[in-house]
Order: structure tokens, then C-alpha cells, then sequence
């Protein structure tokens, strides 16, 4: 990448993209702002806690502050961002409201996930229609060194694809959780039931990294016919977990429609 990326704002995220993109170009090229200095910058980084300061000498400012701070941010921008590409990370707030407040035209609007942090994300984003495509494949670039990204028909889907890959890593941990619950209430340890679970759930996962079979394949690979698998799969199914899950995500699609509009 030839352009220089400003990161606003050190946190969780904006730390986890340094990271990512250190890997990929060189560190000269990237500027990070924060109120205090973070630790774990490289010295070749240039560092300012003044967003004017960074966002003059950048071609590309990513905004990954709290949703909250960008009115505090935006109150001491002076530089004109018409020409500079924006990709804020901020949830919750639209392009319009991007393009209102800092005045620029080339948005993106991205939503990163928690194994941003390594290298495993997935970003889903859409950009106004100021960017070129010469653009949008830079701004892809970027997203790549994070994980996977996926471009977005329209910013509506933002909502939807929170509840999947946004909120995904929660959904997760808490299977990791019930099931770690539950065998203790089958007689083992904390410690080993939290073992138990992790391994089995982190092995598999590492099995169907493989790719060499789908979900389907792997679980039918698990699953004889009258067999305990086959026994706790169907008390699943006839519960309707799916539907359940289904109907918990559109739950969350409601509460990010309530957070938008407040
Ligand atoms: N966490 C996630 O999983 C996740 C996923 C997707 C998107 N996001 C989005 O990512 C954004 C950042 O979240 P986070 O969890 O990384 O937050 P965070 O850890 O609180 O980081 C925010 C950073 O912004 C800095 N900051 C605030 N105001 C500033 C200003 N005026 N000038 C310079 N720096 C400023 C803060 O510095 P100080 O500490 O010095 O105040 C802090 O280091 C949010 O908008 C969130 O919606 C988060």
C-alpha cells in the first residue's frame, strides 16, 4: 500500500488495526492519534494527539473512537477532508451523519469484528458513491490485512450483518460457556470443563479450517445412525434452537434499529 493511513483514536480496535496493517506496510506510513500516547507504537510512526496535525499529512484517516467522542473529535477538525478517504469503524452512525459532520465525501462505513485483532475478522462495509473503484479496491486492501471483508448491497445490511459477524464472537464464547457449564454439572472440574470445551471447540474449528468438508459432512461425520450425537442433535431440532437463534438475532436487529435512531 503507497498511501498513509492516520488511525484516530487507540483503542480495543483502532490498536488491533495498527497491528494489522503494521504487518503489511511499512510503519513510517501509518500515523496514529490518540489522547495519550499509546504503547507499542513503532518509533518510525509518527504520533500527534492533535487530529488536524494527522489528518493533513494522511491520505486515509480510519476513525475508531466511541461513537459518543466524535462530536468532541469533530469540534477541533479544521482540515478539509473533501479529498481524503474516511473509514469510520464507529457503530451506529450512518454516511449521512459522517458526511454532515467532517464534511467529507469518500466514506466507508465499516463494521470490523473482534479477531481483527488476529487477522481472522471480517469486515463488512459500504462506501458513498464519491469513491472510485481504484479506491474502494485500496480501501479493500486494507480490510484484507484484517481478515475477511465483504462489501455490502446497501447500509441497510450494516444492521443485519452485526447480529451475525459483528455480535458472531459473543455467540461463540457463549457456547463455550454452556457447554463448559454443563460438564461440570456432569461431575468435572471447572478446570476441565472449561479444558473439555475449548479444545473440542477450537479443535473443530481447526478441522474445518481444512476445508476439505462442509459443516454438514463434518457433523454427519460425527453423527451414527441411533447413536448419542444423533440423540442430542434431535431433542435440538425438535426444540427449534434454529428458529430460537433466528428469532434472538432478530431481537438484536432491533435493539441496533433502537441505538441508530437514538
Ligand atoms: N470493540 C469492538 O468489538 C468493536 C467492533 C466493531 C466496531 N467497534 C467500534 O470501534 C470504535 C472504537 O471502539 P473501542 O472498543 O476500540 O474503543 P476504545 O477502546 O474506548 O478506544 C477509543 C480510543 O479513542 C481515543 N479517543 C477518544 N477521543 C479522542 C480524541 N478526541 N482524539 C484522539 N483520540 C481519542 C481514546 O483515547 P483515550 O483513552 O485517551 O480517551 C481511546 O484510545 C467504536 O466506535 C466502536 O463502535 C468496536
Amino acid at each position: 500500500m503507497k498511501k498513509t493511513i492516520a488511525i484516530i483514536g487507540m483503542g480495543n480496535m483502532g490498536g488491533a488495526i495498527y497491528r494489522r496493517l503494521c504487518d503489511s506496510m511499512p510503519p513510517e506510513q501509518i500515523l496514529v492519534c490518540n489522547r495519550t500516547r499509546p504503547v507499542g507504537i513503532h518509533t518510525k510512526s509518527y504520533f500527534s494527539s492533535n487530529i488536524n496535525d494527522l489528518a493533513s499529512r494522511a491520505d486515509c484517516i480510519i476513525l475508531a473512537v466511541k461513537p459518543q467522542s466524535l462530536d468532541e473529535l469533530i469540534a477541533t477538525l479544521t482540515t478539509d477532508l473533501s479529498k481524503k478517504i474516511i473509514i469510520s469503524i464507529l457503530a451506529g452512525t450512518t454516511l449521512t451523519t459522517l458526511q454532515k459532520k467532517t464534511g467529507a465525501k469518500k466514506i466507508i462505513r465499516a463494521m470490523p469484528n473482534l479477531p481483527t485483532q488476529v487477522g481472522s475478522g471480517v469486515t463488512a462495509w459500504v462506501a458513498t458513491s464519491f469513491m472510485s473503484m481504484k479506491e474502494k479496491n485500496f480501501v479493500k486492501e486494507i480490510f484484507n490485512t484484517f481478515g475477511y471483508e465483504i462489501q455490502l448491497r446497501s447500509e441497510a445490511m450494516i444492521t443485519n450483518v452485526s447480529v451475525i459477524s459483528g455480535c458472531g464472537p459473543a455467540y461463540f464464547f457463549t457456547l463455550i460457556e454452556m457447554m463448559s457449564a454443563a460438564a461440570q454439572r456432569l461431575g468435572f472440574s471447572a478446570r476441565e470443563a472449561e479444558k473439555l470445551a475449548t479444545t473440542t471447540f477450537l479443535g473443530s474449528a481447526k478441522l474445518f479450517a481444512t476445508g476439505s468438508k462442509s459443516a454438514r459432512e463434518w457433523r454427519e461425520a460425527v453423527t451414527s445412525k441411533k447413536g448419542v450425537t444423533e440423540a442430542v442433535l434431535k431433542y435440538v431440532k425438535e426444540k427449534k434452537v434454529d428458529t430460537i437463534f433466528y428469532q434472538a438475532l432478530k431481537a438484536g436487529i432491533q435493539r441496533s434499529k433502537k441505538l441508530s435512531s437514538s
